[in-house]
């Protein structure tokens, strides 16, 4: 059977890493959430008060961060590490998401990490979920599929996920803060968040996520045929 590469791209809490997962564990295939990678480097910016606007800074806090992904026995989950430490569940916090935007938008930050998702995918049976996976780090993925969602029910999805961590917070807020994202990544100048020519769109507004997995599992497996 031939390994192919799936670029599911799209807009933020559009159901995109739980049907990314779901289609990796159908498939076999490596799931490689590309946004947690930006989020490691967003808390070791943060941490470390790295400044954005200089280059020098920049280039040699890069060179200082080694992000993996490590299974967790227990939950069966792959957890984000940054320099050897667990930073799970560190990285999902709305102060990450508040500054994730304007880190990634850094070109020198995107060139590394383009570098180590294309090393990671180079063997294929990969399912990478991110902003540019199609348009950029695999503009030949055999399949790619393209999420949105109306950001009000986006919303209520991210209010429900950090509630679920302990974490309450006013719906408001994270409107807001998923439209600052938006605006960030669709506007930036490096790699905007746009669907690739040849992705498959999928309003998920009104799927539930198994509507999801299954649709993009059934794209998967005809590509798979075709290959
Ligand atoms: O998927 P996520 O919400 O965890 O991603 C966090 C941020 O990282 C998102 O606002 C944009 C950025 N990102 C990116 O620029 N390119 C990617 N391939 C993945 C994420």
């Amino acid at each position: 059977m031939p390994k192919i590469i799936i670029a599911v791209d799209g807009y933020s809490s559009c159901g995109k890493s739980t049907t990314a997962k779901g289609v990796a564990a159908y498939l076999g295939y490596a799931y490689i959430d590309t946004g947690a990678m930006y989020r490691a480097v967003t808390l070791y910016f943060m941490t470390q008060h790295v400044s954005l606007t200089n280059p020098k800074e920049v280039a040699k806090a890069l060179e200082n961060i080694k992000i993996d992904f490590r299974r967790n026995p227990e939950t069966g989950r792959n957890e984000t590490y940054l320099n050897g430490l667990n930073v799970e569940d560190e990285i999902r916090k709305l102060y990450i998401a508040n500054w994730v935007s304007e880190v990634s938008a850094v070109s020198e930050v995107r060139r590394a990490m383009v570098a180590q998702q294309q090393r990671m995918g180079k063997a294929r049976g990969v399912v990478m979920d991110g902003r540019d996976i199609g348009t950029v780090v695999f503009p030949d993925a055999e399949l790619k599929v393209f999420m949105t969602a109306e950001p009000e029910i986006r919303a209520e999805r991210r209010q429900i996920e950090l509630l679920a961590k302990g974490e309450m917070l006013d719906l408001d807020d994270i409107l807001q803060n998923i439209k600052k994202r938006d605006h960030i990544d669709t506007t930036r100048s490096d790699s905007p968040l746009r669907q690739a020519s040849d992705a498959v769109s999928v309003d998920t507004s009104f799927m539930t996520l198994d509507e999801q997995i299954d649709l993009v599992t059934q794209l998967a497996d005809e590509r798979i045929s075709r290959s």
